[in-house]
């Protein structure tokens, strides 16, 4: 498909078909998320592409226990907002495959000769690694959609980061970053309103 197109019509997917998506479509999509810029080309980045239901399950019940373990205030959101985060943050059990994206920090060229520490130093270029993760995860999503698939980028599952991180497996030096659940959409899912570039967009000339 044209760029312009994948580009356009991508919208976040959340129900899908129980078709499988085959290894060779996983693995086309890695290989083009991971075709992304990096911060000098560290490619901080692995992934894992998760298809077994019964993990899957066990995902989704440590992410509905940190929900529940969160105390509610007094507000009048408070009977409601924990159900419609859990639909928000547990859905991917449901999806053909789930790719978890992991990342070892990043070093920059500047800490190893710097009295600054590598947080600092971090913090200063605003998380490079962690943008360089948003522009993989991106390509993640058009890949799909280029391959006939819907998917939808999952942070909210990082809350419970710690237990999902112990399930797959994941050590020192990888950090779980992020997931996107990709299968084929059980219906077609339009592209959500986007602002107009003239709210958005101001040039200095
Ligand atoms: C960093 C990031 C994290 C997101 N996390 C979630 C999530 O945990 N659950 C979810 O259902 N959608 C998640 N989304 C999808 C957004 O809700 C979605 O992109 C937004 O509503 C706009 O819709 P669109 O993707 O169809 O344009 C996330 C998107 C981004 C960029």
């Amino acid at each position: 498909m044209e760029l312009k197109k994948v580009i356009e019509t991508r919208a976040s997917v959340r129900k899908y078909t129980p078709e499988p998506v085959s290894l060779t479509d996983i693995k086309e999509m890695v290989r083009l998320a991971s075709l992304a810029p990096s911060v000098n080309n560290y490619q901080p980045w692995q992934f894992i592409a998760i298809t077994n239901k019964g993990l899957m399950n066990r995902m989704a019940n440590a992410v509905r226990e940190k929900i529940k373990s969160f105390p509610e205030n007094k507000s009048k959101y408070a009977a409601n907002v924990k159900k419609q985060v859990e639909f928000f943050a547990t859905f991917f059990e449901d999806a053909p495959v789930l790719v978890a994206l992991c990342m070892s920090e990043y070093e920059t060229v500047l800490e190893k000769g710097v009295e600054l520490t590598h947080d600092e130093v971090n913090q200063l270029r605003n998380s490079p690694d962690l943008q360089s993760a948003g522009a993989c995860i991106q390509n993640l999503l058009l890949a799909a959609v280029d391959l006939g698939y819907g998917a939808c980028w999952m942070s909210a599952p990082m809350m419970a980061r710690k237990e999902l991180e112990a399930l797959l497996d994941i050590t020192e030096p990888l950090k779980l970053v992020s997931f996107v659940a990709v299968g084929r959409p059980a219906k077609v899912v339009l592209p959500r309103d986007k602002k107009p570039i003239d709210e958005m967009f101001r040039i200095i000339a």
